[in-house]
């Protein structure tokens, strides 16, 4: 569902208009519910009702994204391990369900060449927007090389982009227990996106197009996508990283 736009003076007349144009929304001076804002030259997904829900952004140069950069397992974390990122640098990995693109940014700050798959245009916007800011961190110099954003379905994007080492997967999952829908962006996530019902579908094309691997972050407890079993599975500290290898690293 595309969402409104909040107007505000600070934001760009024209950035705001490549927004709308390229994800679909609505500019407004008046908002109910889930929106987009601008706070602070970045743009924010917040809730008109839910002032202590906290705005939601993509902040790759900020403070978790680059204490985990920087103090983070790096390749002996469970997603680098599980996409051979331990056994390769620059590997070529197109991330069909990118979210807010963490995942994809550890494996970009780790050395692969990641592309992000988003269709939800609340949440793209969100990515493109950090997308910008981020290349204007000295720090990430190398970020406009290794990460771009493609708004569209997974399916589509899976027919349609060129072979690639690695396709990574980690579609919604209903959480098991209430506790987990106190999280901020977990509860925005269930809000906004949905649940990805149709994420079954994404394992054959991507056993198609990934030259090396497909890897799926699931839940500890979630069964297989697609009911198939994968190759090996790498057991990290909250999820598990299904891996179906078509070829070796
Ligand atoms: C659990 S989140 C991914 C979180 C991400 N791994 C991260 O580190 O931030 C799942 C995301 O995948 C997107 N998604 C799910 N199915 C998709 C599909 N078929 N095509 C494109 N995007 C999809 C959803 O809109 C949602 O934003």
């Amino acid at each position: 569902m595309p969402l409104n736009l909040l107007h505000s003076p600070e934001l760009n007349a024209d950035y705001a208009a490549s927004l709308c144009q390229q994800f679909g929304l609505t500019l407004t001076t008046e908002i109910n519910g889930w929106h987009l804002a601008w706070l602070d030259d970045a743009l924010v997904l917040r809730h008109s009702e839910l002032p202590k829900q906290g705005d939601i952004l993509v902040d790759f140069a900020g403070g978790a994204a680059s204490y985990r950069r920087q103090y983070g397992g790096g390749k002996s974390e469970a997603i680098a391990k599980a996409c051979g990122l331990n056994k390769k640098r620059d590997l070529t990995v197109l991330d069909a369900t990118a979210g807010l693109g963490r995942d994809a940014f550890v494996l970009a700050s780790l050395g692969a060449s990641v592309t992000m798959v988003e269709r939800n245009p609340a949440v793209a916007a969100l990515l493109h927007d950090g997308l910008r800011r981020g290349k204007q961190s000295a720090e990430l110099s190398w970020l406009g090389e290794r990460m771009q954003l493609v708004h569209s379905s997974a399916l589509d994007a899976l027919q349609q982009q060129a072979a690639v080492d690695v396709v990574y997967l980690d579609p919604m999952f209903p959480p098991r227990d209430k506790t987990a829908l106190v999280k901020k962006e977990m509860r925005a996530f269930h809000d906004v996106v949905g649940s990805d019902t149709d994420a079954d579908a994404l394992l054959a094309p991507a056993l198609q197009l990934a030259q090396k691997r497909v890897v799926v972050k699931r839940p500890g407890y979630a069964e297989f996508l697609a009911a198939t079993a994968p190759t090996m599975s790498v057991t990290g500290k909250n999820n598990r990283f299904d891996v179906y290898i078509n070829a070796a690293i």
